[in-house]
C-alpha cells in the first residue's frame, strides 16, 4: 500500500499495535484517526501527536458504529485505508464448573463482529476511493491454536477465511486487502504482565517490522506474518501440524 498521504482510521487505536501504527502513519505523513473506548487514551494521543484525531466508538454498539461512519463521512470523505485492529483476548477454561460460553460470546462480538460491521461501515466509503486498503488484525494463532486461548484463535482463524474471501470478491477493485498476524508482542492485550514479557516481542520493534513489511510490498497474498511465523503458517500443509501443536500446548 501507499505508505504516505492516505487518510487512515485505525479501530482498537487507543493503545498497543493500533496506538504504535497510527503514531507510525502520523509520522510519516498520513492523516490518521484512532477510535477506541478510553476516552483518557484517545486525548493522550492527540495531545502527544497533534494531528492525529481521536474518536470515541465503542464496536460493541451498533448505533456508535453508525455515528462514528456517518461523521468519518463527512470530515473525512477522502478516508482511503481501513485499519480493523479492535481485538480482546482471554483465558477460557472448559473444563470448570463455572465456564458458561459468556467470555467466548464477548471475544466473537468484538473479534468477530467488531471487524465485520466496521469494514461493512467503511467499505462504501474506500469503494470511491481510486486506491485504498483495509488491513485486518488476526494472529499468528490463527493457524495453529492455543488451547487455553479456544475462541480468541478460533476468532482470528474466522478473519483469516474471511478476509481470503473478500480479498478474491474485490479482486477487481482497487483495495488491497491485508491480514496483519502479530506473534506474541508486548502489549496489555491480556493484561499488564504481557506489557513486560520478555518471551514477547517489544511493540517498537514489531511495528517498525510491519511497516518495513508495508513499505516493500512483503505480504505475500496479502499476509503480514514475521518469517518466524511461517512455520505455523504451513503447519497443516508440511505435516507439522500436530507435533506443532504438541509443542504449544504441553499436556
Ligand atoms: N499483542 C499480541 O501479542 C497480539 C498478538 C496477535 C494479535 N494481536 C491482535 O492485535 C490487536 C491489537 O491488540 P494489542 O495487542 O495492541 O492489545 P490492546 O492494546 O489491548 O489493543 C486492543 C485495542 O482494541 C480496542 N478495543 C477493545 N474492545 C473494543 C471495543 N468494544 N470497541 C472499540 N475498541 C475496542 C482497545 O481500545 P479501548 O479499550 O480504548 O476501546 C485497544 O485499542 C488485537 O486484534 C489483537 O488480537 C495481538
Amino acid at each position: 500500500m501507499r505508505m504516505t498521504d492516505n487518510t487512515i482510521l485505525i479501530t482498537g487505536g487507543t493503545s498497543g499495535i493500533g496506538r504504535a501504527l497510527a503514531e507510525a502513519f502520523h509520522d510519516r505523513g498520513n492523516r490518521v484517526i484512532v477510535a477506541g473506548r478510553r476516552h483518557d487514551l484517545l486525548t493522550d494521543i492527540t495531545d502527544r501527536r497533534p494531528g492525529i484525531v481521536g474518536m470515541h466508538l465503542d464496536l460493541n454498539d451498533p448505533q456508535a458504529l453508525e455515528r462514528t461512519a456517518r461523521d468519518v463521512r463527512q470530515r473525512f470523505p477522502d478516508l482511503n485505508v481501513l485499519i480493523a485492529n479492535t481485538g480482546i483476548s482471554r483465558v477460557e477454561d472448559m473444563t470448570s464448573a463455572d465456564w458458561d460460553g459468556t467470555t467466548a460470546e464477548n471475544i466473537v462480538q468484538t473479534n468477530v463482529l467488531g471487524v465485520l460491521r466496521v469494514v461493512a461501515a467503511f467499505l462504501p466509503t474506500l469503494k470511491t476511493q481510486p486506491t485504498a486498503a483495509i488491513m485486518a488484525t488476526s494472529s499468528a494463532l490463527a493457524f495453529l491454536p492455543r488451547a487455553d486461548f479456544p475462541t480468541y484463535c478460533a476468532s482470528k482463524a474466522f478473519l483469516h477465511s474471511w478476509l481470503t474471501s473478500l480479498r478474491h470478491q474485490l479482486r477487481n477493485l482497487p483495495i488491497e486487502i491485508l491480514e496483519l498476524s502479530p506473534p506474541y508482542v508486548q502489549t496489555e492485550l491480556t493484561g499488564a504482565s504481557q506489557a513486560a514479557d520478555p518471551r514477547a516481542m517489544p511493540l517498537a520493534t514489531y511495528v517498525s517490522e510491519v511497516m518495513a513489511m508495508l513499505e516493500h510490498g512483503r505480504h505475500p497474498r496479502g499476509e503480514l506474518l514475521l518469517e518466524r511465523d511461517q512455520a505455523r503458517r504451513w503447519a497443516e500443509r508440511d505435516g507439522n501440524y500436530d507435533s506443532l501443536f504438541a509443542a504449544m500446548n504441553p499436556v
